[in-house]
């Protein structure tokens, strides 16, 4: 008989060091707090570095210090990647990703090493949370006989695509090379074109793919957990954003309902300048109202600035342009009529929950598979320019149709529906909190069972 069944369970949470997976990582550590464990979350140390300089302009800061004085047991520490803060890791992703695959796993055991230790009465009672896209959860899980918890942040059809690669393999259907054909034979999927997969990562990181889902094939139990976020977004107890935000809701607040369409491709994603030339010009013949987040470093440009000359000038009366925003609170704005998207999952979701309809202009990853439940399968968006080059008439038309008109309707519509779905998932009886329930239940009878063992 074990002397632990009293400790509470402690979960031992280190993030991927990428904006899209650090949100829902962030929720996810305040949901299964609020359930009444412990927590010792770990950012990466230059994560830690930029979200305390971005978001208190200090980097001394303990980032979950206010979610723990609202009574939720979170530890907060850093690890280090073994690279000084300065090093540029987009520039130099080689070395940067050669040596997360071989070093890092080191620096994780390590740090798992000295949180287990350090409480070695209770040892029993850690478990591991990783992000599904890690690299060393088993080894170490199996090292210091962890329970080892998976976190997939995509939809559950791209963790699908994922999954079944060897049978796709097996029938030709991926490596792609161009060949548009509907699959049909996907457990649950019924019919996905491979013009719509995740094309590029299956092959370059194919490695990823097949480590994260080899981990998951042993019949382990899956659960539906998401959204995490509360309902208006208010959940700000912890920060996330690398980046500084602006604030945009003053300017909203002067517009009109459902007038301005906000454009944004997210934290990662580069683009081509001729991109933002066309959309710049579709933004002119629509004389739509405008937030575009231009992001440093969206484009590799030659130096110069990105815009067309004198779009800001001749825009300066309806159009707001922002390094990175709020976006979440752009979205819920009334003000906010409609979305230029990259598909990346937070922002769907965010976008479905605000009621605001998208144009899709996917860039890489699972964006692509993501357009296809948006535009395909819950009609809450349309194409920008069907995969062929953007030009501004296309981006002109397409922003016509999405902020007003039949089919502006028509999407409104739809999206109130997909939004009625999320909303009773998050309902104290929906199947987002009942399946977080037994995934808390069955989390402890697992370590119970492996303490009895002991
Ligand atoms: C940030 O901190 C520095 C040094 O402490 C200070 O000089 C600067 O004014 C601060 N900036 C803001 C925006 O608070
Ligand atoms: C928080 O974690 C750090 C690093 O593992 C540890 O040194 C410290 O004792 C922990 N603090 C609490 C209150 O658990
Ligand atoms: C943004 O501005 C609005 C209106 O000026 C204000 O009410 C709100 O608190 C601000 N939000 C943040 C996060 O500072």
């Amino acid at each position: 008989m074990s002397t632990n069944q009293n400790q509470k369970p402690h979960a031992i949470m280190i993030s991927l060091p990428l904006q899209g997976h650090i949100i829902p990582f962030v929720n996810l550590a305040i949901k299964i707090a609020s359930k009444g464990f412990s927590v010792t979350f770990a950012h990466h140390e230059f994560v830690h570095h930029h979200i305390s300089n971005s978001q208190y302009n200090s980097t001394d800061v303990d980032i979950f210090a206010q979610a723990r004085s609202s009574g939720l047991d979170i530890n907060y520490t850093t690890i280090s990647d073994g690279f000084p803060i300065e090093f540029d890791r987009s520039a130099d992703s080689d070395t940067y990703m050669e040596s997360f695959f071989s070093r890092f796993p080191e620096k994780v055991d390590e740090l798992v090493g000295k949180i287990v230790q350090s409480r070695s009465s209770s040892g029993s009672n850690f478990f591991l949370i990783s992000d599904t896209f890690s690299l060393w959860p088993a080894k170490i899980a199996e090292k210091y006989g962890l329970v080892d918890v998976s976190f997939w942040t995509e939809p559950a059809l791209v963790f699908s695509l994922y999954y079944h690669l060897q049978l796709l393999r097996e029938n030709g259907h991926v490596p792609v090379n161009g060949r548009w054909e509907n699959v049909d034979y996907l457990p649950g999927i019924q019919s996905i074109n491979t013009k719509d997969f995740i094309f590029h990562f299956v092959q370059h990181r194919a490695r990823t793919g097949r480590e994260a889902i080899s981990a998951l094939q042993e019949k382990q139990p899956f659960y539906a957990i998401g959204p995490l976020f509360q309902g208006d977004f208010k959940n700000n107890l912890v920060a996330r954003s690398l980046l500084p935000e602006s604030n945009c809701t003053e300017w909203l607040n002067s517009r009109p309902a459902g007038s301005v369409l906000y454009i944004s491709f997210g934290s990662l994603a580069k683009t081509d300048k001729n991109v933002i030339l066309e959309i710049a010009g579709g933004i002119l013949l629509s004389q739509v109202s405008f937030i575009w987040v231009i992001r440093p470093g969206m484009v590799d440009s030659d130096g110069g600035g990105i815009l067309p000359e004198g779009f800001e000038d001749r825009t300066r009366d309806r159009g707001l342009i922002v390094p990175w925003c709020t976006q979440n609170q752009v979205l819920l704005n009334p003000a906010t009529g409609g979305f230029l998207t990259h598909c990346g999952w937070n922002s769907i979701v965010e976008s479905i929950w605000s009621g605001v309809p998208m144009i899709c202009h996917p860039l890489f990853t699972d964006q692509i598979t993501n357009r296809k439940l948006v535009v395909d399968d819950w009609k809450v968006g349309i194409d920008l320019c069907d995969g062929a080059s953007v030009t501004r008439e296309e981006v002109a038309e397409k922003i016509g149709a999405l902020m007003s008109g039949k089919r502006a309707d028509e999407l409104r519509q739809e999206i109130k529906k997909v939004r009625e779905t999320l909303q009773n998932a998050l309902m104290e009886d929906g199947s987002s909190e009942k399946n977080f329930d037994s995934f808390v239940e069955d989390v402890k009878a697992e370590i119970e069972r492996r303490c009895e063992k002991i």
